[in-house]
């Protein structure tokens, strides 16, 4: 869903309408992370409005992590939000910030960490994410229209969602990018919890303990 921001974000709905009640989850396995292997760090990535900031901190406390939001950090170092970096210096500008923001967070043990939605369009992003020891990469999989449900009335913060005429050719752009996440979940029709136990039965987290550091 879209995510609360302290600064700049509000829940366009209830937290209970945006998710239905059928689970109809389904997710890929693609690349080596099998079961035994115990990550020190997910990270989410996914498109506006597929849960990240909100699973992320669920997803943390269950395991007994830390939770980051990239953009958090962006916008508190900044000390401005998302909206006037994209409005002054550009989208550009706006990426090579995020990139170096993700490299440095990323280094984190015991963290869940939840990307911006574009930040997957950086090569050295996805690189790093896909190769670093110890990271697991999550795709949220939404379709465009529960981003464009779920996040109506967020314009105004989020530039690319306010950026009508090429949404759905972003959309369509970055879906196979983040489809080479290690394991996409198909979030549309989850509740945060479900989609939490998704992710952990996934890598079997929280198989016997708590804390696995
Ligand atoms: C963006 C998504 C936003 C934020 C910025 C750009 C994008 O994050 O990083 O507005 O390019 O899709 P969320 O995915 O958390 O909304």
């Amino acid at each position: 869903m879209c995510a609360q921001r302290t600064l700049t974000r509000k829940f366009a709905l209830p937290l209970s309408r945006y998710y239905t009640k059928s689970v109809q989850a389904s997710s890929d396995s693609r690349l080596a992370s099998p079961k035994t292997v115990k990550p020190r760090r997910i990270v989410l990535t996914g498109f506006m409005g597929s849960g990240k900031s909100t699973l992320g901190p669920l997803l943390a406390a269950r395991l007994g992590w830390s939770f980051i939001d990239v953009d958090d950090v962006i916008e508190a170092e900044a000390g401005t939000t998302i909206a006037e970096i994209f409005a002054r210096h550009g989208e550009a500008a706006f990426r090579e910030r995020e990139r170096a923001t993700i490299e440095r967070l990323a280094a984190g043990d015991s963290l869940v960490l939840a990307l911006g939605g574009g930040a997957i369009e950086h090569q050295a992003t996805r690189t790093l994410l896909l190769t670093a020891s110890g990271t697991l990469l999550v795709h949220l999989q939404v379709e465009l229209a529960t981003t464009l449900k779920r996040c109506r009335g967020t314009e105004q913060t989020r530039p690319i969602l306010a950026d009508h005429a090429n949404l759905e050719s972003r959309y369509l752009r970055r879906l196979p990018l983040y489809r080479m996440a290690h394991h996409s979940i198909h979030v549309d029709d989850l509740f945060p919890e479900q989609a939490v136990e998704k992710i952990l039965s996934l890598f079997c987290l929280d198989c016997g303990q708590k804390n696995p550091s």
